[in-house]
């Protein structure tokens, strides 16, 4: 990746950012080599440490694996938050890169890689020039995938001291590189991750009657909870039900004793989302009962929606035009895929940026969590340079 590469997008771009680019891609590269799974960031979160600590800051732990650095400016000034989350996912890399996951069935499929990269060069740019007024606290958070990253840092103090602005940005696939997502209020949906066990009994496959089979009994519950959405949500609210893996048995003349059902339910309207988990769990336990089984609704994941600020929305808007340029930023609808900063910026004012990373021409064209996900790394430095506005204006 070379400066030309970075310079035909046209952006406004500071000129050490430019400059910083190829540090920012090194990091990244690194961090994608070597990825790890929520709470489990301890390469990740000591190669943070150790460079913020070279830039001379003082970075502290928090939430296991979380870093936290904080700058202060010279004067007196408003209290400002970013947000960069460290975390991969329990996905094999297929993408063939020179810079592929080296640890098995781990992978850096939704740019959390590029995430921390910008967000640690953007602190070693403002360590290194100082801060006019006010204070920056660069968050490096763990565990956003689903297993309360955020959530944890909040419970060890993170926002005990008020801040005035948080931002967090997401590189995404879905949109060309260089345009920009950051609407007033909904961005990202709320997310509900489950786990049903129906427990039957066990018996020969050619006897049923001397058994409970938990196996019809899972295939009816997720037959008839399709209707929840169709059905029970009206067409204008956003609201999904997946269901995503099955486990049960292991023999074709056996009827197992249990049966596993994972799903997720992802919605805006907290009404929605509490009647569909309510409908869920009596359906679950209405066709249990019918057939004699038991069943047992585990929640694995649960947080609200991102809901952006819309001061802070409409000033990242702002200076995305500014640097991208006019047309950069889009007004697609919200996604429905979830974010756990939504639980930050419930407490305190802020916003998700979501900033495209698709190029044909370099393979950025697979979804998140897909095993061939890449980026377009030049979005980085639009990333950095958004962070750095965000902090001086
Ligand atoms: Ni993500």
């Amino acid at each position: 990746m070379d400066r030309e590469e970075l310079s035909i997008l046209g952006w406004n771009l500071r000129e050490d950012v430019v400059d910083a680019f190829d540090r920012m891609v090194e990091l990244r590269r690194d961090f994608h080599r070597h990825p790890e799974l929520g709470f489990q960031e301890r390469r990740t979160s000591a190669v943070v440490e150790s460079h913020l600590k070279a830039a001379g800051l003082a970075p502290r732990r928090l939430g296991g694996t979380g870093v936290v650095a904080k700058i202060e400016g010279r004067a007196p000034g408003p209290r400002r938050l970013i947000r960069a989350d460290m975390d991969a996912l329990p996905v094999t890399e297929q993408t063939g890169a020179s810079y592929c996951s080296v640890h098995e069935g781990v992978m850096h499929a939704c740019g959390h890689d590029a995430h921390t990269a910008a967000a640690l060069v953007t602190a070693e740019l403002l360590a290194r020039e100082g801060l006019e007024t006010g204070e920056v606290v660069f968050v490096f958070q763990p565990a956003e995938e689903g297993v309360g990253g955020a959530q944890s840092l909040i419970e060890e103090g993170l926002l005990d001291e008020p801040v005035d602005a948080a931002v967090a940005f997401h590189v995404w696939t879905g949109f060309q590189t260089g345009r920009v997502f950051a609407p007033d209020g909904p961005v990202m949906a709320s997310v509900d991750g489950f786990e049903l066990v129906v427990t039957g009994r066990g018996t020969h496959a050619a006897t049923p009657e001397d058994g409970i089979d938990p196996v019809f009994v899972a295939a009816q519950i997720i037959s008839a909870a399709q209707g929840f959405v169709s059905r029970t949500v009206s067409p204008f609210e956003p609201a999904v039900l997946s269901f995503t893996a099955v486990h049960a048995g292991e023999a074709f003349n056996v009827i197992p004793q249990v049966a596993g059902v994972l799903g997720t339910i992802r919605t805006y309207d907290e009404k929605v989302r509490a009647g569909i988990k309510t409908r869920l769990m009596d359906l679950a336990e209405g066709v249990a009962r019918a057939f004699g089984a038991k069943v047992e609704y585990r929640s694995l994941v649960e947080h609200i929606s991102v809901q952006n600020d819309d001061q802070v929305a409409s000033k990242m808007r702002r200076l995305a035009r500014e640097v991208a340029g006019a047309e950069a930023v889009i007004s697609p609808r919200p996604l429905m895929v979830g974010e756990d900063f939504g639980e930050i910026i419930d407490i305190v004012p802020g916003a998700m940026v979501v900033v495209g990373c698709r190029d044909a021409q370099r393979g950025s064209v697979f979804p998140h969590h897909h095993p061939c996900f890449d980026i377009d790394e030049r979005a980085m430095a639009l990333i950095s340079e958004l962070m750095l506005r965000f902090v001086r204006e």
